[in-house]
C-alpha cells in the first residue's frame, strides 16, 4: 500500500463504520485500518456490554432484544456524532432504518460481505452471539443473508471478504475507500 492512498484515507474528515453479518470481520478488520490510520476504535457491542454492565449474550437474556437494539441505537448514534474514528457496528446495527440512515449520512460505511460458508466457519464453537444459540447456525446465517444484505447494500462501500491474511483485506479495505472517494471528488 503506497502512503499516499494511505495519507488519502486518513484525511478523510468522517468516521468509517464497517457493517456486515456476525463473522464477516468486523471488529478484527475495523482495528487493523484504525491502526494504520492513527484513530481511535470503537466497537459498539463492546460499548453497549460496558454501558450496561453485562455481556451482549446476557442482555438478551435477561432484558430481552429490543432494550439490546436500543442501547445499539443510542451507542451508535453517540459514536457518530464523535471526532473521525472507526466503528464496528453489530450485525444487526445497520438494519434499524433509524441507525442506518444516521450511519449513511454521518459516516462512510464500508460493507464486509462475505459467503455462508465463510461465515459458518468464523462463528464456528462460539457462545457469545445470542441469535447463533437458537438453531442450525447455517440456516439462521442463510436466512438473515437473505433479509439483511439488500440492507448492508446500501453501504458506500462494499469490500468481498475472503479466507486471506487479514492484512491483504485491511489492505483491501482501505484502497476501496481511497477509490470511493475518488469517485466522490470527481
Ligand atoms: C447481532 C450481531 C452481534 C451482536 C448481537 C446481534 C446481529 O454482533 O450485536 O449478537 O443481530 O447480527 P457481531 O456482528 O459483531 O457478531
Amino acid at each position: 500500500m503506497s502512503d499516499p492512498i494511505l495519507a488519502r484515507v486518513a484525511a478523510i474528515p468522517r468516521t468509517i463504520a464497517f457493517v456486515g453479518l456476525m463473522g464477516c470481520g468486523k471488529s478484527h478488520i475495523g482495528r487493523r485500518v484504525a491502526a494504520l490510520l492513527g484513530r481511535p476504535f470503537h466497537d459498539s457491542d463492546a460499548e453497549i456490554e460496558a454501558a450496561a454492565g453485562r455481556s451482549v449474550r446476557d442482555i438478551f437474556a435477561e432484558l430481552g432484544e429490543p432494550a439490546f437494539r436500543e442501547g445499539e441505537r443510542r451507542v451508535i448514534a453517540r459514536l457518530i456524532e464523535g471526532p473521525p474514528a472507526v466503528i464496528a457496528t453489530g450485525g444487526g446495527a445497520f438494519v434499524d432504518p433509524t441507525t442506518r440512515a444516521a450511519l449513511r449520512q454521518k459516516a462512510l460505511c464500508v460493507w464486509l460481505r462475505a459467503d455462508l460458508d465463510l461465515l459458518v466457519s468464523r462463528t464456528a464453537g462460539r457462545t457469545t452471539r445470542p441469535l447463533l444459540l437458537t438453531g442450525d447456525p447455517r440456516r439462521i446465517l442463510g436466512e438473515l443473508m437473505e433479509k439483511r444484505y439488500p440492507l448492508y447494500a446500501e453501504a458506500q462501500v462494499v469490500v468481498d471478504t475472503r479466507d486471506e491474511a487479514s492484512e491483504i483485506t485491511t489492505m483491501r479495505v482501505i484502497a476501496a475507500i481511497a477509490a470511493h472517494c475518488q469517485t466522490e471528488d470527481r
